[in-house]
C-alpha cells in the first residue's frame, strides 16, 4: 500500500526567498503528522505546496500514489482548514458544509452533510448563521466542511490558534476523536509543543525550512537531537560538553537545589501553581530551576549550592 503523502526533495520559494530548500517526508495512511516549529520556519509554505497553492521550484509531491506536483488545487483531493475559518457569512451552517459537495454534484448530499455535522457535534446548529456561533463552533463547521469532501489528506494550519486556552484544549481532544473516527490522514501545523505532543502520531520539528528531527512525541520529548529541539520541548538548560563535542541538557525540574558542586544565587522566583519557578545566576550562566510549591520559598538574593545530575541529562549532538 502506498503512503498517503510523499514529499520528495521539495524546494519552495517566493521570488528570491527560498523558504524551504530541500524537504522530504513520508506520511502513512491515517497518520496524524505535525509540523512543529517557530514562526517563519516554512510550515505554511509547505502546506500551500501540498494544497497546490504554491508551485515547487524542484521536487515531487505524491498523494495516494499519484504525482500531483503539477496539478491545480481543484484536482488534488486535499482539504485545508486555517486559523481563520473563512465561512460564508450569509449561508447557514448546513449550506456552508454542503457547499463543496454541491459543486461536485454529490448525489447523497443531505446524508453526507448530516454525517459531517454529527462528527463535529453540530447537528442542532444546522440552520444557524456563522455569526451566531462561538469561535470553537465556527472552527467545527470549517472542519466538517473539509471532512465531508473525504479528502485523501486534510491539512490543518494552526487551526486552534484563534481560540482561547480552554477551547483550544477542548478542540484538541475533539480533533483527536474525529481523526480516530474518520481515519483521515492529517497534517497538522502548530508552533505549540504541548499541542504537538498531545495530538501527533509523529512530529516533524522544522527549523529555517529544514527538518531538524522526526519522531514520535515520546522520542522528541525524551531524546531531542539538538539544542534547538531540546529547548522546544522544555530542556531549558543546555550546556556544551566539556570536551567540546555535543552538549547536555536538563529540564528545570531536574535541577537539585540546596546541594551540589555549583554555587548560585536566586535572581527571581515566580509562582506557577503546583510549583515555583526560579532563575539562578551562576558561573554556568543563568539556570532555570523549579521546586514544589509546598517547599519553603527561596527569596531573591539567596545563595545556595545546586547540582545538575548526570542521570537526568540528555545528550545532544549539537548545542544549537
Ligand atoms: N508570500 C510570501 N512572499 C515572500 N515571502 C514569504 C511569503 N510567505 C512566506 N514567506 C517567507 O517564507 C518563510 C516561511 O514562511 P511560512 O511558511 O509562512 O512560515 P510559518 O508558517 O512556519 O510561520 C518566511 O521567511 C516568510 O517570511
Ligand atoms: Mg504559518
Amino acid at each position: 500500500m502506498s503512503d498517503a503523502l510523499v514529499l520528495e526533495n521539495l524546494t519552495l520559494a517566493y521570488g528570491e526567498t527560498v523558504a524551504v530548500p530541500d524537504l522530504s517526508l513520508r506520511v502513512g495512511r491515517g497518520e496524524l503528522v505535525t509540523l512543529l516549529g517557530p514562526s517563519g520556519c516554512g510550515k505554511s509554505t509547505t502546506m500551500r505546496a501540498i494544497a497546490g497553492l504554491l508551485s515547487p521550484r524542484a521536487g515531487r509531491i505524491v498523494i495516494d500514489g499519484q504525482d500531483v506536483t503539477h496539478r491545480p488545487p481543484s484536482r488534488r483531493n486535499v482539504g485545508l482548514v486555517f486559523q481563520s475559518y473563512a465561512l460564508f457569512p450569509h449561508l447557514s451552517v448546513y449550506e456552508n458544509v454542503a457547499f463543496g459537495l454541491r459543486l461536485r454534484r454529490t448525489p447523497d448530499l443531505a446524508a453526507r452533510v448530516a454525517a459531517g455535522l454529527r462528527t463535529v457535534g453540530l447537528e442542532a446548529f444546522a440552520d444557524r448563521r456563522p455569526a451566531a456561533l462561538s469561535g470553537g463552533q465556527q472552527q467545527r463547521v470549517a472542519l466538517a466542511r473539509s471532512l465531508v469532501m473525504a479528502p485523501d489528506v486534510l491539512l490543518l494550519d494552526e487551526p486552534l490558534s484563534n481560540l482561547d486556552a480552554r477551547l483550544r484544549l477542548e478542540m484538541r481532544t475533539e480533533l483527536q476523536r474525529v481523526q480516530r473516527e474518520t481515519g483521515v490522514t492529517m497534517i497538522f501545523v502548530t508552533h505549540d509543543q504541548a499541542e504537538a505532543l498531545a495530538l501527533s502520531d509523529r512530529i516533524v520539528v522544522m527549523r529555517a525550512g529544514q527538518v531538524e528531527q522526526i519522531g514520535t512525541p515520546e522520542e522528541i520529548y525524551k531524546a531531542p537531537v539538538s539544542g534547538f529541539v531540546a529547548d522546544f520541548v522544555g530542556f531549558e538548560i543546555i550546556l556544551p560538553a566539556p570536551d567540546g563535542t555535543g552538549a547536555r541538557a536538563w529540564r528545570p525540574s531536574a535541577v537539585v537545589l540546596g546541594s551540589g558542586p555549583y554555587q548560585g544565587h536566586i535572581r527571581g522566583v515566580s509562582f506557577a501553581g503546583a510549583r515555583r519557578d526560579y532563575v539562578l545566576d551562576s558561573a554556568l550562566g543563568p539556570i532555570k530551576a523549579d521546586a514544589p510549591a509546598e517547599a519553603p520559598v527561596l527569596a531573591p538574593g539567596t545563595e545556595l549550592a545546586f547540582a545538575l545530575p548526570e542521570s537526568r541529562a540528555v545528550l545532544l549532538a549539537r548545542v544549537d
